[in-house]
C-alpha cells in the first residue's frame, strides 16, 4: 500500500496522542482504584477499632459470647462506636444512638468477624479464621476473643462505576482531541513543510522529461531550501552540457563539411575535366585530406582523455630536450613568417614526471599557434624555470592578442576568437583544448593572459620531479 508523507504523519501523530492519552487513562485508572481501596480499607480499620470497645462492652454485659448466638441482631448494634460518655447499657441497647463519626457508608461493618479466644467464628462476616487485620478482645487482662476485618480487595460500588464510566468518557473525549490535533499537524505539515518538497518533485519530474530551463523558487533557508539550490545548480549544469552537447555536434558537422565539400568539389571538377589532375591539384587534395586526418585524430585524443584512455607513458625527463627540439622544428617556420624566437633555458635540468611526446604534442600545438596568430615582424618569447615545486613554462607572443573576455575560453573545444576562422590559417579550435587535457594528465595547469609583448601568453605550470 503507497501512503503518502502527510497519511504516515497523521498515524504517527495520532498513535502517540492515543498512546498517551491511553497510558494516562490507566495510570489514573490505577492510581485511582487503588487510592480508593486504600481510603477504604484505611476507613474500615477506623471502623474497627471504634467498633472493639462496644464490642468488649457486650461481653462484659453478657460474661461469654452465647447472647450473640440467641440474638444475632444484636451484633450490629454492638459494632456501633460508644457514646461520648461511654456508658456500656446504652452503648449496647439503645436504639437512638447519635450517628458514629465514622462514615458507615463504606459497608465495612459488614466485613467485621467475631472469633472466640478459640479463635472460633461467633459472628459477622463468614471468615473462616482471623487473617490479615484482626483487634484482640480483652477483658480484665484476659483476652476473650478477637474481632477481624476482611480487607476491601476490589471496589464495586455504583460510585466507583460512575467514576469508571467519568473515566470512559473523558478517555472518548481525549481520543477525539488527538485525532483532531493528528489531523490538524498533518495538515499544516503538508502545507508547510510537504509543499515545498512537492514544488521540488514536480520540477525534477519535469527535468526529467528534459525540460532544463526548469527551476525551483524557494527561499527557505532549511534543508529544503539547500534542496532546492542544489536542484536548480544541477538543472543549470544539465542545461549547459546539453547546449555545449548541441554546439559541438553544429561545430564537429561544420568543421568536417567545410574539407569534404572542398574535396567533393575539387573531385567533380576533376571528373568534368575543368580541371586537371595535375600535381598542384594532386596537392592541394593532398592538404584538405590532411586537414580532415587532424581534425579527426585531434577528435580522437580528445574523447580518448574524456574518457580517461588517452595513453601516457611517463617517465623521468628533463623538459628542456622536448622544449628545444620543438623550438628547432619551428625554428625555420617561425623565420619565414618573420617571427623572432627568444628561448630561454636555465642551464640545470627542468626534470618532471612525463609523456615526453604529449610534451611535444603539447608545445608543437602552442607553436604552431604562435606561427599562426602572430603577425609578421612579431616575437615569441619561451621561457622556462623551476620555482619552488614547480617547473614553470611561459610561451609570450607580439599581437593580435585575444580580448580578456575571451582568454578561459581559448582552451574550449571549437573555441576560436572571431574571424580566426576565416583566416586562411585558422584551424578547427581543437588545439588548446588537447594542450590543455594534456597539462591535466600531468597534474599541472595551463592558463591564457595577455602577454607584455601584445600577444598571447600560455603560463605553464607542471610539478618538478627531484632527482
Ligand atoms: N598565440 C596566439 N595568439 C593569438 N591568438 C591565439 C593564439 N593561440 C590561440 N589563439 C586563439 O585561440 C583560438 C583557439 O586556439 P586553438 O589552438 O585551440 O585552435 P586553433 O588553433 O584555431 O585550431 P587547431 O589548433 O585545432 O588547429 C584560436 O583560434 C585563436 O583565435
Ligand atoms: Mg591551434
Amino acid at each position: 500500500m503507497k501512503l503518502s508523507i502527510t497519511a504516515k504523519l497523521f498515524a504517527a501523530v495520532l498513535a502517540t496522542a492515543m498512546v498517551v492519552a491511553l497510558a494516562m487513562g490507566v495510570a489514573a485508572h490505577v492510581n485511582l482504584t487503588r487510592g480508593f481501596l486504600g481510603y477504604l480499607n484505611e476507613q474500615a480499620l477506623l471502623r474497627l477499632d471504634a467498633a472493639v470497645p462496644g464490642v468488649t462492652a457486650g461481653y462484659v454485659q453478657y460474661g461469654d459470647w452465647t447472647f450473640l448466638t440467641r440474638q444475632p441482631d444484636l451484633w450490629y448494634r454492638l459494632l456501633r462506636p460508644l457514646t461520648d460518655d461511654g456508658g456500656i447499657d446504652t452503648a449496647v441497647i439503645s436504639p437512638g444512638r447519635p450517628p458514629p463519626g465514622i462514615s458507615e457508608l463504606t459497608g465495612a461493618t459488614r466485613r467485621f468477624t467475631l472469633f472466640n479466644a478459640q479463635r472460633q467464628r461467633v459472628a459477622g462476616f463468614e471468615l473462616p479464621s482471623p487473617q490479615g487485620v484482626e483487634r484482640a478482645i480483652s477483658v480484665d487482662g484476659r483476652i476473650v476473643g478477637w474481632l477481624a476485618m476482611a480487607p476491601f480487595q476490589s471496589v464495586s460500588s455504583a460510585a466507583e462505576r460512575r467514576f469508571e464510566a467519568a473515566q470512559t468518557r473523558a478517555s472518548w473525549a481525549v481520543g477525539l482531541g488527538a485525532l483532531l490535533l493528528a489531523a490538524a499537524i498533518a495538515l499544516w505539515a503538508s502545507r508547510t513543510l510537504l509543499m515545498p518538497v512537492r514544488r521540488v518533485a514536480a520540477a525534477t519530474h519535469r527535468l526529467a522529461a528534459g525540460d532544463y530551463e526548469t527551476r525551483v523558487n524557494e527561499a527557505s533557508r532549511d534543508e529544503v531550501g539547500q534542496l532546492s539550490l542544489d536542484f536548480n545548480r544541477l538543472a543549470y549544469t544539465l542545461q549547459r552540457n546539453e547546449q555545449m552537447r548541441r554546439e559541438f555536434m553544429a561545430d564537429l558537422s561544420h568543421e568536417l563539411r567545410t574539407p569534404l565539400g572542398v574535396l567533393h568539389g575539387e573531385l567533380e571538377a576533376i571528373e568534368d575535366g575543368v580541371r586537371r589532375l595535375d600535381a598542384q591539384t594532386l596537392r592541394s587534395l593532398q592538404s584538405e585530406v590532411a586537414t580532415l586526418n587532424k581534425l579527426v585524430s585531434d577528435l580522437y585524443d580528445l574523447s580518448l582523455a574524456d574518457v580517461g584512455a588517452l595513453a601516457y607513458r611517463k617517465v623521468d625527463i628533463d623538459l628542456a630536450e622536448p622544449l628545444r627540439a620543438t623550438a628547432g622544428a619551428f625554428a625555420e617556420r617561425l623565420a619565414s613568417c618573420g617571427i623572432q624566437l627568444d628561448l630561454r633555458l636555465p642551464p640545470g635540468p627542468l626534470m618532471v614526471f612525463a609523456d615526453e611526446r604529449r610534451l611535444q604534442q603539447l608545445f608543437n600545438n602552442l607553436l604552431e599557434n604562435s606561427c599562426r596568430y602572430t603577425d609578421a615582424g612579431g616575437r615569441l618569447r619561451i621561457h622556462a624555470r623551476v620555482e619552488g615545486r614547480n617547473v614553470l613554462i611561459d610561451l609570450q607572443d607580439s599581437a593580435p592578442g585575444v580580448a580578456d573576455e575571451n582568454l578561459a575560453r581559448v582552451f574550449d573545444r571549437f573555441f576560436r576568437v572571431e574571424g580566426s576562422r576565416n583566416r586562411a590559417s585558422g584551424g578547427a579550435g581543437l588545439g588548446l583544448a588537447i594542450c590543455s587535457r594534456i597539462v591535466e594528465a600531468h597534474d599541472g595547469s595551463i592558463a591564457g593572459r595577455a602577454s607584455p609583448l601584445g600577444g598571447l601568453w600560455i603560463a605553464i605550470s607542471l610539478p618538478h620531479a627531484k632527482l
